[in-house]
């Protein structure tokens, strides 16, 4: 059986980082590629990438290229081009300049790879993985954001810090757009099966949550000249992991909602089953009127991102 294509658009810190997750996972061959502005520097990243498989011991083929004809037929295509956030920036300033290059690099996927699923990691988020579904005609199955996988893993991060308990025991869900209005679901949060609520007070809570959503800026302020790699990275291999092994995994991920959750045809954070066919259901939850409302904030914040996309592209 032949091994997976993967194939990374963005050889940046979160796109070769995604490249070195999924190599030693042994997710299959990996297609590191960047603009040709960038020269040899993915193929310098892969082939440093490919010379540590021997001492981590996994089998991946990982090439670097600046030319779309090697990522051709990839099974899987992640997103990660455009640019990325300095301190004092909000993932939304970065609208204009990454809509152009995520629309660009959907038209090259749509050509090169017709059947792939893509997975969109750029930002802002929510409004990029509506340019790629838009741009590729792909059906809404085979376009996915990343973002709650990042969004709840920090969360998890957090509850596990200040409980003192292991992270593998936090299960947690955060569902919305990936921003300020990202809406935690306490109900859907449990650690080692006792619900959340039994272990932190409503007000902790609230302040966990709110570490959670400026998670991103938190890390931006410290590196200062860009922002966090490790853990979106991360979470786009758990996404690609899910998919080339159809393991079923329910997490929360951006997906074309419509009339789910009464969307209307956008993409928000909700907790989805991905598997081989990328998006294979939308699990839609009973939300409480605090939860229904905060969904609702947030869902209108995501139309608001998309509607001024409209006008730049
Ligand atoms: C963050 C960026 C990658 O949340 O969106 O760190």
């Amino acid at each position: 059986m032949r091994r997976a294509k993967i194939s990374i658009i963005g050889a940046g810190n979160v796109g070769a980082t995604c490249a070195h997750w999924c190599a030693s996972k042994e997710l299959g061959d990996i297609v590191l590629l960047d603009v040709p502005q960038t020269e040899d520097m993915p193929k310098g990243k892969a082939l440093d990438l490919m010379q540590a498989s021997p001492i981590m011991g996994f089998d991946s083929t990982i090439i670097g290229t600046n030319n779309y004809a090697d990522a051709a037929n990839s099974d899987v295509v992640v997103i990660t081009a455009g640019i990325a956030r300095k301190p004092g920036m909000s993932r939304d300033d970065l609208l204009a300049t990454n809509a152009k290059i995520v629309g660009s690099v959907a038209e090259q996927v749509k050509n090169s790879s017709p059947n792939a699923i893509i997975i969109v990691v750029s930002n802002p988020l929510d409004a990029m993985v509506q340019r790629a579904f838009q741009v590729s005609g792909f059906p809404s199955n085979r376009v996915i954001g990343q973002a709650g996988v990042l969004d709840t893993a920090r969360y998890r991060t957090f509850l596990a810090m200040e409980l003192g308990v292991s992270v593998e025991d936090i299960s947690a869900l955060l569902m919305g757009g990936h921003g300020d209005t990202m809406v935690p679901m306490p109900s859907c949060t449990c650690v080692g099966g006792i619900p959340v609520t039994q272990l932190i007070s409503p007000a902790r809570l609230e302040e966990i949550v709110t570490r959670t959503r400026n998670g991103g800026a938190e890390i931006v302020g410290l590196l200062k000249t860009g922002s966090a790699y490790y853990a979106p990275a991360a979470a786009t291999a758990q996404m690609v992991e899910a998919i080339v092994r159809d393991k079923k995994r329910l997490i929360p991920c951006a997906a074309y909602c419509d009339k789910e959750y009464s969307v209307g045809g956008y993409y928000v954070g909700v907790p989805v089953i991905i598997g081989s066919n990328g998006v294979e259901r939308i699990v839609e939850l009973t939300l409480t009127e605090t939860e229904k409302a905060a969904f609702q904030h947030s869902v209108q914040a995501v139309k608001d991102l998309v509607a001024s996309m409209s006008k730049l592209v």
